[in-house]
């Protein structure tokens, strides 16, 4: 059998997630995040981009003087001042990082840098060489990478990784990439990109097709070891691929990628809720792994066999994200069994009839509100039932 692969977590929700509209945090709410991404325990916290503002700078510092147990990287663009700017807040942290990016999709290059190959090529191996100077792990980025000639990619990290990259990342800037395609991609850098064995090779994906989980999943079998996301999946326009999600995936899936990762589960929801909270960004009820409706049943059906079996319409319990028990949702759906249930744990027990009737008003309340509370049941039963609790 072979071993399991260790797969790191970089989280980005500091950084890339910051920069959805709406979604500024101030530094106490920073480091209020920063100490709960190191109880989650992430491998890496993208703490933000330190030179953009005098604010950026002091929360990326605070963070790398706070937090002890994650590496901290900070975005520099290939500039040396950005650079600068980077290292001067990163180098408090146990273990920093320079993260540099250009861009390397012609239609960047052209319209944005309005550079040539040459010259980007030039800039990526001088500021990898100069942030080097500085600190011992850097990351490069070829921003826009999906969308960028493949033989320009290989000749890009071969370049950076000569010089000292430790880490290349291969993003799908604006989502655009599809998982079968975004495999081969990761696949032919791993194969033609000489001493790529000397870099850890890491994915950036963004979701605007709704495909940045399955494109960073489809990565990780094509050999990426570092996958770069972010708490509910927030970031800029879509947002990026969402942390719970891949991490649960590759759990509940632990057979079929033989990967792991150093993520506490259990600290997902109380993650998914702060940066919610934080940020002022709802979560959609049916989001994945997070939403209030992610392990709430409500049809009789499903009711029945949840009460029989937890495993009947569940891949993973609610427990194993932090959350303390899944919801049997009543509402025009539920069943018989699902009302006696719920009756014995609000403590009323009723005869047979009693149990009859009340169901009966229960399906007519139903149909006129969408979620029928404790209190409405409560409501229905007072009269007939036998209180069992104090
Ligand atoms: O989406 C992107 O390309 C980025 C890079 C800076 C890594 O966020
Ligand atoms: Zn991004």
């Amino acid at each position: 059998m072979q071993m399991a692969k260790h797969i790191k977590i970089f989280d980005t929700t500091l950084r890339d997630g910051e920069q959805s509209p709406g979604c500024s945090m101030n530094l106490q709410e920073k480091i209020e995040l920063a100490k709960q991404l190191e109880r989650l325990r992430v491998d890496v916290i993208e703490a933000g981009f330190a030179i953009a503002s005098p604010g950026d700078f002091v929360s990326v510092k605070t963070v790398a003087q706070n937090v002890k147990n994650c590496r901290i990287a900070s975005l520099a663009r290939a500039l040396p001042e950005d650079i600068d700017r980077a290292y001067e807040a990163v180098k408090y942290a146990e273990a920093p990082r320079i993260h540099t990016f250009i861009a390397t999709s012609d239609i960047h290059m052209k319209y944005k840098l309005k550079a040539s190959k040459e010259e980007v090529l030039q800039r990526a191996v001088e500021m990898v060489k100069y942030a080097k100077k500085y600190c011992g792990d850097v990351e490069f980025s070829a921003e826009d990478a999906s969308r960028s000639e493949i033989e320009f990619l290989y000749q890009i990290f071969e370049a950076v990784i000569k010089v000292g990259a430790t880490v290349i990342n291969i993003p799908d800037t604006v989502g655009y990439t599809t998982p079968d395609e975004f495999f081969k991609l990761i696949h032919n850098i791993k194969n033609n990109v000489p001493n790529i064995d000397k870099a850890e090779i890491s994915v950036h994906c963004h979701n605007d097709l709704g495909l940045g989980v399955a494109n960073t999943l489809a990565a990780a079998k094509a050999g990426a070891t570092q996958l770069e996301c972010t708490i509910n999946g927030i970031g800029e326009r879509a947002g990026n691929a969402a942390l719970e999600e891949i991490v649960m995936a590759l759990n509940t899936r632990k057979d079929e990628y033989g990967m792991f990762t150093n993520i506490e589960t259990t600290e997902l929801y109380p993650s998914s809720r702060l940066v919610s909270k934080l940020t002022g960004m709802k979560i959609q009820h049916n989001k994945a792994i997070v939403g209030d409706n992610a392990f709430a049943h409500e049809s009789g059906i499903h009711q029945h066999g949840m009460l029989a079996h937890q495993s009947t319409y569940e891949i993973m319990t609610p427990e194993s994200v932090g959350l303390t028990n899944n919801k049997l949702v009543l509402g025009k759906h539920s069943g018989r069994h699902a009302f006696e249930e719920r009756l014995i744990s609000l403590g009323y027990h009723l005869s047979k009839e009693e149990l009859n009737k009340a169901f009966q008003e229960f399906k007519v309340l139903a149909d006129k509100k969408k979620v029928i509370y404790d209190k409405d049941i409560e409501a229905l039963v007072l009269d007939k039932a036998v209180m069992t609790k104090e």
